[in-house]
């Protein structure tokens, strides 16, 4: 069945699904976006997108309405939506960072059908990676529309419990940062091995994109394949026993730990300053 969406706040996140969906093969007729500023609208209106500055306009012609605002303005954009919602009841898929299904009902009233979701930034380059979760009023033909625009930016994978919403914001949410760190210790360590800073850089992200690649496409995990580029006493050996000597899975769960943690009380912290 054809159902319409529209997007609160036409900001990155925003343009980044509504893009995925008009990629593959969405009209734009089926999307709408709402935004205060008027240049925010511009290039959606130029693609054939409804656009209006009213929220409750939006919620009249949408029949999924992602929440794409930042998580401090969800308060004051939700409250003034609760009679139109309660009215129409679309599916709401929210991807505001840490605001939790409890807070989102508090604010639109009653049992109604709500998705929470986390995509990640290379969501902006169609190649992100999303968890959600959905309230027990979610029907399967909604969960699949959810699934369905998540998906048009990347991967989308359903959590059955809200909590592991925190390990989906401690993997995959704070994610692209682990995997740029790495990559910039791998170049600076080429560098002062003497490759120059272009041929370290170039060397390092295509390693990278062709490993990620590889283990995307491979039928075996990622340890199969390391251990298939680990021949006994060679280089890759040599450079893998100082990283396990020095505990670096054991750094990254620690690490994912305090990502996860902090996930919790940020959510705590934003559910305190709701009404
Ligand atoms: N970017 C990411 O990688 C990422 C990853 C995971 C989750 N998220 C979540 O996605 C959400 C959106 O992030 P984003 O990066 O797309 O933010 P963004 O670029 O700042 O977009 C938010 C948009 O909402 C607009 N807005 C503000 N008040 C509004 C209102 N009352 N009604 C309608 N629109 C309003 C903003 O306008 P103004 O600029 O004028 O305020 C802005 O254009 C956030 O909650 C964030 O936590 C983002």
């Amino acid at each position: 069945m054809s159902y319409c969406v529209g997007f609160i706040g036409a900001g990155n996140m925003a343009t980044a699904l509504a893009g995925g969906l008009l990629a593959h093969n969405f009209s734009p007729e089926r999307l709408a976006m709402s935004d205060p500023r008027p240049q925010a609208l511009e290039e959606h209106a130029a693609k054939g997108i409804f656009t209006t500055h009213d929220n409750i306009e939006l919620v009249r012609r949408s029949d999924v309405v992602v929440l794409a605002v930042k998580p401090q303005v969800v308060t004051e954009v939700l409250i003034p939506l609760r009679a139109i919602w309660q009215e129409r009841q679309p599916l709401l898929l929210s991807i505001a960072a840490g605001i939790t299904l409890s807070g989102l009902q508090n604010l639109l009233g009653g049992h109604l059908a709500m998705v929470r979701a986390m995509p990640n930034t290379p969501a902006l380059v169609q190649c992100g990676a999303s968890g959600y979760f959905c309230s027990d009023a979610v029907q399967e033909a909604q969960r699949r529309q959810a699934h369905e625009i998540l998906a048009a930016v990347g991967v989308a994978l359903r959590v059955e419990q809200e909590e592991l919403m925190d390990a989906v914001t401690a993997l995959s949410g704070s994610g692209p940062a682990y995997c740029f760190l790495v990559m910039e210790a791998m170049q600076a360590a080429g560098m002062a091995l003497g490759l120059d800073e272009r041929t370290a850089r170039a060397l390092t992200l295509q390693t990278a994109l062709g490993a990620a690649q590889m283990a995307v496409t491979s039928a075996v995990g990622v340890d199969e394949l390391r251990r298939r580029v680990t021949s006994p006493g060679g280089t890759t050996e040599a450079a893998l026993a100082v990283m396990n000597g020095k505990g670096l899975k054991d750094i990254f769960a620690q690490a994912m730990q305090a990502a996860c943690s902090r996930a919790t009380e940020l959510g705590e912290m934003l559910q305190g300053s709701q009404v």
